[in-house]
């Protein structure tokens, strides 16, 4: 059944203060953080949290059940993790950031959740094995994507899914790669509000890339 917004959706801003009364709803605490990163040395990029309509739109492209384990690569406050509890779904959700203070924000909002976890580091130190969905909402820098990829090539051993929003000019460092295959792809501008229009909230529309990985299966 489709959600309604409970007042009219016209901007981002709109659009930003009504997922704030669900972040708080579910959290406890708002998860947008709108300060600028204090790792760009490190290639990390800014703490920007996915819009919820966006990764309902994502998520839709991947087989999800209990042997489900999400890794969010750059989890920033959480947002990921709260979309995935608030849509129910099965198995497991873990975020890893690299930056301690908003770590600690999801890490406390999270305790409660068995199936939801926070690690606070470099996800490039990560062991990846036990990953089956990974989700990049821009992470890092292209060097830092380059060796991310290679390290699932490395460490996982059946198939897994990458979920790649906000990726333009990020695509190209999977196509051609020997093992993986793209599924889905496309590119978001508007959010539909309750009474079915279109609103721009993007200045440029947002691609996004699926792909399937499945080289050492
Ligand atoms: C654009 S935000 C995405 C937030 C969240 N994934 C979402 O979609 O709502 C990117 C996040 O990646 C984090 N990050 C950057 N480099 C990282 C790294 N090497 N390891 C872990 N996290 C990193 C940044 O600190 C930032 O919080």
């Amino acid at each position: 059944m489709a959600r309604h917004t409970p007042y009219i959706i016209t901007n981002e801003a709109d659009l930003n203060a009504y997922e704030s009364t669900i972040d708080l709803a579910l959290c406890g605490v708002d998860l947008a953080y709108e300060h600028e990163t204090r790792y760009a040395q490190q290639g990390a990029h800014d703490p920007t949290p996915t819009h919820y309509f966006i990764l309902e739109e994502l998520f839709k492209h991947c087989p999800l059940d209990k042997n489900t384990h999400l890794l969010d690569v750059g989890c920033s406050t959480g947002r990921v993790l709260a979309y995935y509890l608030r849509a129910g779904h099965p198995g497991q959700a873990t975020g890893v950031e690299l930056d301690p203070e908003l770590a600690a924000i999801a890490q406390a909002w999270t305790a409660r959740y068995p199936n939801l976890h926070v690690l606070q580091g470099n996800a490039l130190d990560l062991d990846l094995s036990a990953y089956t969905i990974f989700y990049l909402f821009n992470p890092f820098s292209p060097g830092m994507l380059q060796r991310f990829i290679e390290s699932i090539e490395l460490q996982v051993s059946g198939t897994c899914t990458v979920i790649h929003t906000s990726d333009n000019g990020d695509t190209w460092h999977y196509v051609g790669r020997p093992g993986w295959t793209e599924v889905a792809s496309g590119a978001i501008e508007h959010f539909r509000n309750a009474r079915g229009y279109r609103v721009k909230v993007f200045d440029h529309p947002q691609h996004y890339t699926v792909w399937r990985y499945d080289g050492n299966a």
